[in-house]
């Protein structure tokens, strides 16, 4: 990682047409300036460079970006050497050190300010009189005061304005309160209140040991249960873990995945610190590259209740495939493993997780659990579904073991189950083979009808995020006329996402080096296309609204175009009535 400012200033030094007039020769023509791509074969001109916008685009192969991507692209360089190169070429010195990995930006540091002073306020409020009611609350839930501040718990007071106010006391601004993910924005997105009002508070710690967001639970059954800090620049909850900054230094390996932040806690309490919950949300990817990082094994153990259950049957695939070993316990006689440790002892919970399941055993063990197996027909049905799982592993020696296991629990030889798994294997292939040639099918239907490039809904998108991005007040008519969430290509969507968030966190417009950057450099090109045209209106709003005119219009047709196909005779009335009025 190389520090944004630090990026900023070598563009900024680094003329696009200066540079690029070293690959290819330049004619300037107006506000551009053309030549060969020196990227592909062509004989006229279709490279454009725009020294204001400091972006080129090829319309013959789609090449483009920021002065970088073009460095990255000509003289074959990663993004981060593609800098360096510039940099020298400027004369600015960037540090060989590592120094900066763990250099936060500024404004990443202050929110993790803010929430370290959020966890101190909620503390010392839970510590105070106004607190009495939730210290019973964790008291009654079996907490000792030591686990209360092992885990930093706190209370959030019932009103509207004391986390602020005292935030604002401590001379965080406007801005980076609103950004911390502990305050509810107003509609009108300036003002805003505390989030959390009367709920105990959970807060949540990277592997660093920074506050980077809370959960706050309420004391009775209202809801909801559980509230957690939105989403910020420092949190993330698909890929953070409750309790991770503790477990990871725990000796064993193995890790403990609970849902609930109660369950992780009263187990810590009772010794076992290697348990960890994810925050609310399901398994990610980036949970099961981060479980990787700090554990040879992970052990699921959810809630006993049908959602549990569903929920280890997503997070082993998960795991899985995120090449993590993982193994599963279903707990018996208690719905949680909070509950668990209560009634049956933490000797019983601990006993449990050493027999936990291999991911197919317990697979295994769920379908058995449905079936009667000492009824015939049923035993048979089971076993065909065993043989479909069983399918699905791809080591051998492995499938060997476990066609013996199974057949074992139902006595039946291994010769017959063998042959069920092959016949399934070469059924799975085949329709395999058939969803991949169904998914390339649907993936060109889609793109020509809905977002082909040349199509009028693609055109018009694009022309909107062009807006959004050069012109403030087309993009405060475009958010409040137009919802973005709604447009059809996923690329432009993303786009304008991106630039509604550039533009809520800043007053002044955003730079083309910004947005290029902060995507992947193989969509370089893609957003320099997106950039590169200019969009003449007299009144940029009246255009944008122009704009939305007719990408409704084009909706509207492409709609009645499917409808027509499917004979919905009611719906066409509507969508032509709809039409009638907007042409009135
Ligand atoms: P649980 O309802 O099992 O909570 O939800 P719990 O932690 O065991 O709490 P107690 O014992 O009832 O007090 C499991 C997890 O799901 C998330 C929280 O992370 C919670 O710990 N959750 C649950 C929410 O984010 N929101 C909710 O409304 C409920
Ligand atoms: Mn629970």
């Amino acid at each position: 990682m190389i520090p944004g400012e630090i990026i900023q200033q070598i563009t900024e030094r680094s003329d696009i047409v200066d540079i690029i007039s070293g690959y290819t020769s330049l004619k300037r023509s107006g506000r551009s300036a053309t030549g060969l791509c020196p990227f592909h074969n062509e004989k006229t001109p279709s490279f454009h460079v725009s020294p204001d916008k400091q972006v080129y685009h090829c319309f013959g192969c789609g090449a483009g970006g920021s002065v970088i991507n073009f460095i990255m692209q000509a003289e074959n360089l990663t993004f981060i050497d593609a800098v360096k190169f510039l940099g020298e070429r400027a004369g600015i010195n960037i540090p060989e050190d590592n120094s900066y990995d763990d250099r936060l930006t500024k404004q990443r540091q202050r929110l993790l300010e803010a929430n370290k002073a959020a966890a101190r306020f909620f503390y010392d409020v839970l510590l105070s009189e106004d607190g009495r009611k939730a210290r019973e609350y964790l008291i009654s839930r079996g907490l000792s005061s030591e686990t209360i501040t092992r885990f930093g718990l706190g209370f959030a007071p019932e009103s509207w304005d004391r986390l602020t106010k005292h935030l604002k006391g401590l001379g965080f601004s406007d801005y980076e309160i609103m950004d911390s993910g502990l305050v509810t924005q107003r509609q009108d997105k300036r003002s805003y209140y505390d989030r959390f009002r009367n709920r105990v508070m959970f807060p949540i710690f990277d592997v660093r040991g920074n506050v980077i967001a809370f959960g706050g639970r309420v004391m009775d059954d209202s809801k909801p249960k559980y509230l957690n800090s939105s989403d910020t620049k420092v949190f993330d909850k698909s890929s953070n873990l409750f309790a991770l900054n503790l477990a990871r230094k725990s000796d064993n390996k193995v890790l403990i995945m609970v849902e609930g932040y109660m369950d992780v806690i009263t187990l810590h309490q009772y010794g076992v610190t290697a348990a960890v919950a994810s925050l609310g949300t399901a398994l990610t990817e980036n949970h099961a590259r981060l479980l990787k990082r700090y554990a040879d094994e992970v052990v699921l153990c959810y809630d006993s209740d049908e959602a549990g259950r569903n929920a280890a049957k997503r997070g082993l695939e998960i795991l899985s495939s995120g090449g993590v070993k993982t193994r599963v316990i279903t707990l018996e006689g208690a719905k949680d493993p909070d509950e668990y440790c209560k009634k049956f002892g933490v000797d019983a919970f601990l006993r449990a997780i050493s027999g936990a399941k291999t991911p197919l055993l317990y697979k295994i063990g769920l379908l058995k659990a449905k079936y009667d197996i000492n009824s015939p027909d049923e035993k048979v049905e089971f076993l065909n579904e065993a043989a479909r799982e069983l399918a699905k592993m791809y080591n051998p020696v492995e499938r060997e073991i476990y066609i013996k296991e199974v057949c074992a629990m139902c006595d039946v030889s291994e010769k017959s189950l063998a042959a069920n798994v092959n016949k399934a294997m070469s059924a799975n292939k085949k329709t395999e083979e058939r969803k991949d040639k169904n998914e390339i099918l649907k993936d060109l239907k889609q793109r020509s009808v809905i977002s082909g490039s040349g199509g009028m809904i693609y055109q018009n998108e694009k022309k909107l995020v062009n807006l959004m991005f050069y012109d403030y007040e087309a993009f405060r008519f475009i958010i409040e006329n137009y919802d973005i969430n709604e447009m059809t290509d996923a690329f432009l969507k993303e786009v304008a996402l991106k630039i509604l968030k550039m533009r809520e966190n800043t007053k002044t417009d955003p730079k083309e080096i910004e947005l290029i950057s902060s995507f992947p450099p193989e969509e370089a090109g893609k957003i320099a296309d997106i950039l590169s045209f200019e969009l003449h209106f007299e009144n940029k709003t009246a255009g944008a609204g122009q704009i939305i005119n007719s990408l409704n219009a084009a909706i509207r047709k492409q709609k009645l175009a499917q409808l027509g196909k499917s004979g919905d005779l009611e719906k066409i009335k509507e969508l032509l009535e709809q039409k009638k009025q907007n042409e009135e």
